[in-house]
């Protein structure tokens, strides 16, 4: 006599657990645990708002539209991770435990992995124009204790909010992109031009996903920096002009108060003469403190 096992069928019901019962011989257990849940999570959530075909249809659509515009240098699905707030929470599970150390925000999408070495002083600056800035800062373990030779590489958008990729007709390669290597104290100095806040790329479909929900593509003013010693973790991080617009609508949620530094318009003589900078400029003093590598 055979015995005969009733198949269970795919229901509204049960939806999720019968996927879920379709992973059960991935090997990996970390990539079983992860499916598992975006399935249970996507299944709740089109049974939540009832997702109709022709929602389904448009979402494909646009995840369609989405990959078709990445290129060798524009990463649209990054942007929309970005723009959902998917990329800052990501951060913030990975920094969970703060002590001290310099907080971290949005890589996006204009670092170069070949920023140009500089010499401590120099200006970043390529192209006439702006305000005149220095920056000069300082790399600590979350001790306090100095970091000599620490590795700091910046990376900013110009007076009219434009990398150097996004204008290469207009401005030199690589302009407003530095790495410095700090002095024997973890001290850094380099001048370079207050930058303005931007748009992110707004002429794709994430541009037309902000539109329809009405809102703005636009950051605060900001510099990027990634800062790393010896034995210490490495920081991708943002320092924030105070006072710049969108500071409290970030389009893609990257401000944290510790990353927000005024840049005061200074007369120093002083540091006028040393760095050859016209009265007044811009002065950002920037302290970064470096978690220790575990
Ligand atoms: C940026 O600051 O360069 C950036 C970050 C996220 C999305 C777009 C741009
Ligand atoms: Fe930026």
């Amino acid at each position: 006599m055979s015995r005969h096992h009733e198949p269970i069928r795919f229901s509204e019901d049960r939806s999720a657990q019968i996927v879920a019962d379709s992973f059960v011989d991935t090997p990996d257990p970390r990539l079983r645990r992860v499916l598992t849940s975006l399935v249970d999570h996507l299944h709740a959530f089109a049974k939540e708002v009832d997702l109709s075909q022709a929602e389904l249809d448009a979402a494909i659509e646009f995840l369609t539209r989405t990959g078709q515009a990445c290129t060798d240098v524009r990463q649209e699905f990054v942007l929309l991770s970005d723009v959902l707030g998917l990329s800052m929470l990501v951060d913030a599970i990975e920094n969970r435990s703060p002590v001290g150390a310099t907080s971290s925000t949005v890589l996006g999408p204009f670092h170069m992995v070949d920023s140009p070495p500089r010499e401590l002083g120099d200006s970043i600056a390529l192209a006439p124009g702006g305000e005149p800035t220095l920056v000069t800062g300082q790399v600590l373990s979350v001790d306090g204790s100095e970091l000599p030779g620490a590795l700091i590489d910046v990376w900013q958008a110009d007076e009219k909010g434009f990398y150097d990729v996004q204008v290469p007709d207009e401005v030199p390669e690589r302009n407003l992109r530095g790495l410095f290597t700090c002095d024997e104290h973890g001290r850094f100095v380099f001048r370079t031009i207050l930058p303005a806040p931007y748009p992110i790329p707004d002429d794709g479909p994430v541009g037309d996903l902000l539109a329809a929900t009405r809102r703005h593509p636009y950051r605060p003013a900001h510099i990027h920096f990634i800062a790393g010693a010896e034995h210490h973790a490495p920081v991708t991080t943002h320092i924030f002009v105070a006072g710049s617009p969108y500071l409290d609508s970030d389009t893609v949620f990257g401000v944290k108060d510790d990353l927000v530094l005024d840049f005061p318009l200074v007369e120093d003589g002083e540091l006028a003469e040393r760095y050859d900078l016209d009265k007044p400029f811009r002065h950002a003093h920037v302290e970064i403190r470096l978690r220790k590598a575990t």
